[in-house]
């Protein structure tokens, strides 16, 4: 059931609105002992990568894509580092209509370059960066009437509260705390609305406290200062100015939350943990949240016994590149079996 069926009733939508379903959401939220216990914390990992797109875009994408239909748009624009105009693309190719994407140029992930080509979508290559292609798309979109699927267009947040209910009916609570990474600061800001819906409605009693991670290079919002030249591995939040900014200092302000930075060695390090202490193999950006723990975990902060929830945001498979920069080569025999015995010894 996707995310519209599942959460309807929640959702602005009516009789109007077309059913738009690619089976997102419901993703898995595992437990992941060998390196909780390490830490000394209960640890689980939300596995958006596992959104058929492979990226918690499609939460928010469904609805922003039921709406523009609703509306009679002709055609969808948006500017990304990759994981929103892959999933922009695919739901524009399931239902048939038009997808126009511009990308910062030479730094986007090859799988969600590949996606989005694949997918049909009219891919343009920007020569700047994501805030400079976020304002031409808003432009594009007002000039040709295009409907916008940025996070600037508000059903995308909307739909990504989606994420924050369905960790709350797995764990039948919120987390103590709820780690994420923050690149243009939508999510973040979608996760603590919804935290804030099901205390509202009764469901929890607690709230989390929300923390959010940036790049060391691209980190507007922890440090304070704003970040005309964003540059780090993890393309997909390498933003210098988030849109949801405020609404995101607000999450961390109401929440006794954080932001903290990560730097490149640290999310790369992260990255083979998670993959090599759980079998799940996350995306650069995602693996700022486990970087973050472990960072907190050398200064002694990190609230020993405590309930911890990671949003790994997008699958590592997007960026293979990412992931064999930092692993040696295969062992390379001939085909006999005396080579293959030596290569175990
Ligand atoms: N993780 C991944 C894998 C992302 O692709 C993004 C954002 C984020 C985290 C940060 O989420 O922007 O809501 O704070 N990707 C956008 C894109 C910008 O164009 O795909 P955020």
């Amino acid at each position: 059931m996707g995310v519209l069926k599942r959460y309807g009733t929640y959702l602005p939508i009516s009789e109007k609105t077309p059913s738009v379903n690619l089976e997102e959401g419901n993703t898995p939220l595992v437990r992941l002992d060998r390196i909780g216990n390490e830490l000394g914390i209960e640890l689980w990992g939300k596995l958006e990568g596992c959104n058929p797109s492979g990226s918690f875009k499609d939460r928010g994408m469904v609805l922003a894509v039921a709406k523009a239909l609703e509306d009679g748009a002709r055609a969808l624009v948006c500017a990304s580092t990759g994981n929103t105009s892959a999933s922009a693309a695919a739901y524009a190719a399931h239902v048939g209509i038009p997808c126009y994407v511009l990308l910062p140029s030479g730094h986007v992930a090859m799988g969600k370059l590949a996606q989005a080509l694949i997918y049909g979508a009219k891919v343009i290559a920007v020569d700047g960066n994501f805030d400079r292609a976020l304002e031409m798309a808003r432009t594009c979109a007002e000039l040709k009437g295009f409907a916008m699927v940025n996070s600037v267009n508000p059903y995308r947040l909307i739909s990504q509260k989606t994420g924050a209910w369905e960790i709350c009916e797995s764990l039948g609570r919120a987390p103590d705390a709820h780690v994420i990474p923050v690149g243009n600061a939508c999510n973040i800001s979608a996760y603590w609305a919804g935290y804030k819906d099901f205390k509202a409605w009764g469901k929890i009693t607690e709230l989390p406290r929300m923390i959010g991670i940036q790049a060391e290079g691209a980190a507007p919002l922890a440090t304070g200062k704003p970040c005309p030249n964003p540059e780090t591995i993890a393309t997909a939040i390498r933003i210098g100015n988030p849109v949801s900014a405020e609404l995101a200092k607000a999450a961390v302000a109401e929440s006794g939350g954080e932001f903290l930075t990560v730097t490149d060695d640290e999310i790369l390090a992260a990255q083979a943990m998670l993959a090599s202490k759980s079998g799940v193999f996350a995306e650069p950006a995602s693996c700022t949240t486990l970087a973050g723990l472990v960072k907190l975990g050398h200064a002694k902060k990190l609230q020993q016994g405590a309930t911890f929830v990671i949003i790994l945001t997008g699958n590592g498979l997007k960026d293979p590149d990412a992931a064999l920069s930092q692993v040696g080569e295969p062992v390379r025999i001939g085909a006999e079996m005396e080579e293959l015995l030596e290569a175990l010894a």
